[in-house]
């Protein structure tokens, strides 16, 4: 059966007759599973040593029956074999770097993506002899000139964050195939619902699943989908390393991914339609949003992607405090460091990333650049909004 993404999104995963009758999955707040007697556990040990999943839990750190459903649901709305997981979008990158690099490896990382990835390669895979280089999002001749034959990975995001920059998935595959690397693709603002990175030869793609697929702002969770011959082994290190997540945020985030379908095509509305008014203002010097002609990457993502998201980056005809004031004079959004829930949140980047202008300039945060992670809220409210905070800048 052809099943379509929301109604994968409802019901992937779950089984129809669950405990009691329940019709949604049960929360299993447990930290442990007992075994009735030894014979039990031998049985037990026995289906672990054919390396595949176990037959039953364990122990919590391991797995969970509410996380196991949110996995399963996951692994169909991206079309990977498994899916796992974690405590947060950190911990499932983290988890999955240790499990798949060793001393004297050597990766390349897009430049430009989340800065918290970043420092993960720079501040601490090189306390462990893991070097990274750091490469253009849209130049692969420069990917050539950057490998090496120690090099094991290709890391991106797309689209990035802040900027909305996208990678060329068939360059990167087969570059990636040619040097015969790992390909990961941190697909957070993406989202399923507007690309499926697996589809075209990615190894393994990654969630912060805090943003779209728990979509309500009131959870924190990462997750990694891909091949069963390299989710095992880093089910493995999940549980070694304790990065999991618990069965509260599993429950939250089926819940969320009910909707995943219905809120990402709003919000892919809502960025279109806040991003073309942005872009016609005479305050706002510049709006980056794939589906804008203007933007770099545009071809590309028109090529790959089915909607765009509800990020909106732009620049506005200020300085540091205008741009601030800006953010105040908005009356919908909160003002925060997230994005993809229901509720809008906006952020000017340049104030969270450092005190220091100079450290900002470094980075290419411009001082002027406001992110707007837009909501499901009404898309002329949103604009009117807008209008009225410009109007008094
Ligand atoms: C693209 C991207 N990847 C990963 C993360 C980290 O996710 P988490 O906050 O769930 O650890 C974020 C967080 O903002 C992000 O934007």
């Amino acid at each position: 059966m052809n099943t379509r993404w929301s109604t994968l999104a409802i019901h992937a995963g779950e089984e129809k007759r669950k405990p009691y009758g329940s019709l949604t999955t049960p929360i299993v707040q447990t930290s442990t599973f007992t075994f009735a007697n030894s014979a039990e556990i031998l049985e037990f040990m026995h289906s672990k040593s054919n390396g595949g999943p176990p037959s039953r839990e364990e122990y919590g750190r391991y797995g969970n029956p509410t996380l196991r459903i949110a996995e399963q649901k996951l692994a169909a709305l991206e079309g990977g074999e498994r899916a796992l997981l974690f405590a947060s979008g950190m911990a499932a990158i983290t988890t999955t770097l240790l499990t798949i690099l060793s001393q004297g490896d050597h990766l390349l990382m897009v430049s430009g993506i989340y800065r918290r990835t970043s420092e993960l390669a720079q501040a601490y895979l090189s306390l462990w002899g893991i070097e990274t280089t750091f490469v253009p999002i849209d130049q692969p001749e420069s990917w050539e000139e950057a490998v090496r034959p120690n090099t094991r990975l290709i890391f991106t995001e797309t689209p990035t964050n802040p900027y909305l920059r996208v990678i060329d998935l068939h360059a990167l595959v087969d570059f990636a195939r040619r040097h015969r690397l790992l390909t990961i693709v941190d697909s957070t603002f993406a989202t399923p619902i507007n690309l499926r990175p697996l589809e075209y030869g990615v190894d393994l793609v990654i969630h912060s699943a805090t943003k779209y697929l728990g979509g309500h702002n009131d959870l924190l969770a990462g997750v990694v989908i891909g091949p069963a011959e390299i989710l095992n082994r880093i089910e493995e290190a999940r549980g070694v390393l304790g990065t999991i997540s618990n069965p509260n945020e599993a429950y939250l985030l089926i819940r969320g991914l009910k909707t995943v379908a219905l809120r990402v095509h709003r919000q892919n509305e809502n960025g279109q339609r806040v991003a073309e008014y942005l872009a016609s203002h005479p305050r706002i010097q510049r709006v980056y949003y794939p589906a804008l002609p203007s933007h770099p990457d545009h071809v590309i993502a028109c090529r790959q992607m089915s909607g765009f998201g509800g990020v909106v980056s732009f620049e506005i005809d200020g300085d540091f405090a205008c741009t601030a004031r800006f953010i105040d004079l908005l009356r919908i959004p909160y003002i925060g460091p997230t994005l993809g829930g229901v509720e809008s949140v906006v952020q000017q980047p340049a104030a969270f990333f450092s005190l220091d202008p100079r450290e900002r300039a470094e980075a290419g945060i411009r001082d002027n650049l406001v992110r707007y992670a837009l909501g499901i809220e009404d898309p002329q409210d949103l604009i009117a909004d807008l209008e009225q905070a410009l109007a008094q800048i």
